[in-house]
């Protein structure tokens, strides 16, 4: 039964097709390219964003009356408010927003490097922020929209090696719930996304872990659509690692460090032996 002030129980907004445009940001490639096409089949018009203005290009000649292109790079807070009013103008009011843009980049494995560390918080922390202000500006004034923010099950735990990219996931987690649990009751649907490993470009960059129960892009995307039509904060698969992940953070740190530093050796030696059989070596 909600009480009167439980923002949580007030967040019952689900966006629909007929109450406007879906904004899907890091549309260019894996797993915002496949969300795309899936709201598209779901009935939306989509306006998608990312930097590579060729590939959203292409993707929205796949569907040129429902796929719009705005190309921008989400570190411009200028350029992503300036797009969103764009969008608001041409196309019509945002109601479902996929924040999904980000980047990992693997030399974090080996080395701490403050410029790597600051890039990556800077799009994935930095690029959700730029989006959410003017996102929230235009919901907020409407007293409806849903948002939803992809972190990682990598948010859940530090990981070695994960230095930025964790917490930079752990940084979006945290913020996901503070936006729900603050803007709730004003009409907004804050979800996050807490996933395991899909194929895309970004998976295709990992050489040194095995990565278990990865899935094409598009059934994620299509698991993703379905927990934005659901009710629930957190859309987490494949339920076993969201499981594993939520069980190792509720552990003691003596055993979670050396549950998380067994599970990682494993994934190691695993990919180790893949590439031996490879490469015959
Ligand atoms: N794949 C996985 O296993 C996995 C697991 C958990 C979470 N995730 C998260 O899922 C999201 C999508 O990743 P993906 O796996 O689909 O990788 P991906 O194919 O590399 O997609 C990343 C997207 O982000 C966009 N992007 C990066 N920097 C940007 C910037 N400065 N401004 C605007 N757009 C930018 C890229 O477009 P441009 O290069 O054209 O700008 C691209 O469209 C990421 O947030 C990632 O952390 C992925």
């Amino acid at each position: 039964m909600p009480c009167p002030g439980d923002s949580y129980a007030q967040m019952s907004y689900r966006a629909k097709p007929d109450d406007g445009v879906a904004f899907v940001t890091g549309a260019s490639s894996g797993i915002g390219r496949a969300t795309a096409l899936e709201l598209l089949r779901r009935g939306y018009r989509i306006a998608v964003t990312a930097r590579r203005k060729g590939a959203l290009e292409s993707l929205a000649a796949t569907a040129p009356e429902k796929i719009f292109p705005f190309p921008a790079d989400v570190t411009d807070a200028t350029a992503v408010a300036e797009t969103v009013l764009r969008i608001e103008e041409t196309i019509g009011p945002i109601a479902l927003a996929f924040l999904n843009a980000g980047v990992f980049f693997p030399a974090e494995r080996t080395r701490f490097d403050v410029a790597l560390i600051a890039r990556t918080h800077a799009i994935n922390v930095g690029g959700t922020v730029n989006c959410l202000a003017p996102l929230l500006d235009v919901m907020l004034a409407r007293g409806r929209g849903q948002i939803a923010i992809n972190a990682s099950l990598a948010g859940y735990n530090g990981l070695p090696g994960g230095v930025a990219y964790g917490s930079s996931k752990a940084a979006l987690i945290h913020m996901a719930e503070s936006l729900a649990l603050t803007y709730g009751e004003r009409g907004l649907r804050v979800q996050v996304l807490c996933h395991g490993f899909v194929h895309t470009p970004m998976t295709d960059q990992e050489k040194d872990f095995a990565m278990a129960l990865c899935i094409e892009a598009d059934a994620a995307a299509k698991i993703i659509c379905d927990g934005f039509e659901k009710r629930g904060f957190e859309i987490a698969f494949p339920w076993q690692l969201a499981a594993l992940s939520k069980f190792a953070r509720i552990l003691p740190y003596p055993l979670r460090f050396r549950l998380i530093s067994a599970l990682v050796r494993d994934a190691e030696r695993k990919a180790a032996a893949n590439t031996d059989v490879r490469t015959g070596g």
